[in-house]
């Protein structure tokens, strides 16, 4: 995608060869800074504190960062140190473990250099692989927006999104914003309401800066604000992007998720999730019981973290000294509650069934 005219991704190879360029998304919107990552430590640590998130991201840099292990120590036992190391910095995105058992799979029985290599070519492969999977999923999803919009006479069609699922959140194009792009690309108006996901503020801070990058009109909602927008049918359609969607059709996202969902049903709006297919973890069946909810630290509720009138950038509490603060990062929504799944390969209804008929191998 653009920023400032000039094409970038998320993630990449640096001209050396072998180091890794990300977008540091702690500093966005206010500054547009990039970083290197050198070793494992780096990639655990960018992925730890959120530089880089968004689960296909993360699966993603997870990849280059068994690499900078590699490099350092090719062996079986510097590998499986380093997948566990990666896999455990963020407990709910299965795309973590997909992206780690992927790579070690494609290097199984080989040494050295050569595993080096392969290792780099693999995680490459990921990383283009999910740029394309975006674009199908991106084709698929927008055909629900066409729909809608051929009954609203030239009217906008009003989405409503939840953190960032944009191409912030993957390598390139995103998940849930996606067919919000392709419909804007063909020339289909649309306007997105955009959650401002506290405590971290993706949708403020990540999906009004990409939307607006591209000229795509947006409105920035305060995280309660979508059940009465959608009582006063200001919401054509939702769609959301997953962490985890267990076979059942069960969705793991963004703490407040969930809330949506309800408010969906309750006002028959449509409620859907855009899941690349290394979002599906195909082992689990009940996204309630067996996905793993990461918590994170109570300061990221209790301090806020933004720009001043000066240009500086600050960190002010918001809640009084000592206070105990739970923050729990994601919630899930029962698969009843979701409309239907867009993937890459088409949209069915959450539920086993469902996503069996678009990957039966997998069933
Ligand atoms: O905590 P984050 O910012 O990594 O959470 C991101 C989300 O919840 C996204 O909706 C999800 O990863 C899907 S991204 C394509």
């Amino acid at each position: 995608m653009q920023v400032n005219g000039k094409h970038f991704r998320t993630i990449w190879l640096e001209d050396d060869g072998w180091s890794v360029g990300i977008i540091d998304q702690t500093q966005l919107p206010h500054v547009f800074e990039v970083a290197r990552l050198e070793t494992l430590e780096d990639a655990a640590q960018a992925i730890s504190t959120m530089q880089v998130r968004g689960a296909p991201l993360i699966g993603v840099t997870a990849a280059y960062g068994l690499c900078l292990a590699l490099r350092q120590d090719p062996s079986d036992e510097n590998l499986e140190r380093a997948g566990e190391i990666l896999v455990d910095t963020r407990p709910t995105a299965v795309n973590l473990r997909w992206a780690v058992e992927s790579l070690r799979r494609a290097i199984d029985g080989m040494v050295g250099q050569e595993r080096v290599e392969a290792a780099y070519s693999k995680a490459s492969h990921i990383a283009e692989d999910d740029v394309a999977t975006c674009r199908r999923l991106a084709r698929h999803g927008a055909e629900l927006i066409f729909e809608v919009a051929d009954g609203k006479r030239g009217e906008a069609v009003n989405i409503l999104t939840h953190c960032n699922a944009g191409w912030l959140a993957t390598v390139d194009w995103g998940t849930a914003l996606a067919p919000i792009y392709r419909a804007h690309e063909v020339g289909i108006p649309v306007h997105v309401w955009v959650d401002e996901t506290r405590p971290r503020n993706q949708g403020a801070a990540l999906t009004v800066w990409e939307l607006a990058a591209h000229g795509v009109p947006c409105t920035l909602v305060a995280d309660n604000a979508g059940g009465h927008l959608m009582q006063h049918r200001k919401v054509d359609l939702c769609i959301v992007g997953t962490d985890r969607t267990t076979v059942r059709g069960d969705v793991a996202n963004k703490i407040g998720t969930y809330l949506k969902a309800l408010a969906a049903r309750d006002t028959g709006v449509p409620f859907y999730v855009a899941a690349p297919y290394s979002s599906i973890d195909w082992k689990l069946e009940d996204g309630l019981l067996e996905i793993p909810i990461e918590q994170r630290s109570g300061e990221e509720l209790t301090q806020v973290r933004g720009m001043d009138n000066e240009g500086t950038m600050r960190t002010v509490s918001i809640a009084p000294p000592g206070t105990t603060a739970a923050n729990f990062a994601f919630d899930v929504t029962p698969a009843r509650l979701v409309t239907a799944i867009i993937t890459d390969r088409g949209i069915c209804p959450a539920s086993r069934e469902g996503l069996a008929s678009l990957f039966p191998g997998r069933f």
